[in-house]
């Protein structure tokens, strides 16, 4: 008995416990938005947003225009706040989407995504 629970410890360890790699593509960025919820954070994105041009394809409360809501829950790939992060970072290949990592730091970036969950928040309690 206590072989097997020191064989499923080892697999346990060889396998790195938790599973999944943080960081995906490009694999800097922790895999949640260590500014969530701050307001400052919040309010930086909503400048940036205006800024850097998001509002050009996605609408000027981000609910759409060429590009898609990103306020709704209508996402194209199930969005973790990494997925969002590496989007704006890496953008999505063979879509009007380009890459901002070389306009925007890390930090802005999470700004972003707390801004964009920020407004998500803000419709659902809307009720729209
Ligand atoms: C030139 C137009 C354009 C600009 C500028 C642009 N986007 Fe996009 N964005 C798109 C398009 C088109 C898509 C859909 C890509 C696809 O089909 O996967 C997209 C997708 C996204 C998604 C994923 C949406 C989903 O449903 O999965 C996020 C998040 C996003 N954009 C955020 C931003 C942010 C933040 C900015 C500003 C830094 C920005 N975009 C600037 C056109 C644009």
């Amino acid at each position: 008995m206590r072989n097997v629970l020191l064989a499923l410890c080892a697999v346990w360890l060889l396998t790195g416990g938790a599973g999944e790699v943080p960081g995906g593509p490009g694999g800097t960025a922790p895999a949640d938005n260590p500014l969530a919820g701050d307001p400052k954070a919040i309010q930086d994105g909503e400048v940036l947003y205006k800024r850097v041009s998001c509002h050009g394809c996605h609408g000027g409360n981000a609910r759409g225009g060429n590009g898609p809501d990103l306020t709704d829950d209508e996402w194209q790939r199930a969005p973790s706040d990494q997925m969002i992060f590496n989007t704006i970072k890496f953008g999505r290949k063979g879509t009007m989407m380009s890459p901002f990592k070389d306009d925007l730091t890390d930090d802005q970036i999470w700004a972003l995504v707390s801004y964009l969950r920020y407004l998500g928040e803000q419709r659902k309690a809307e009720g729209k």
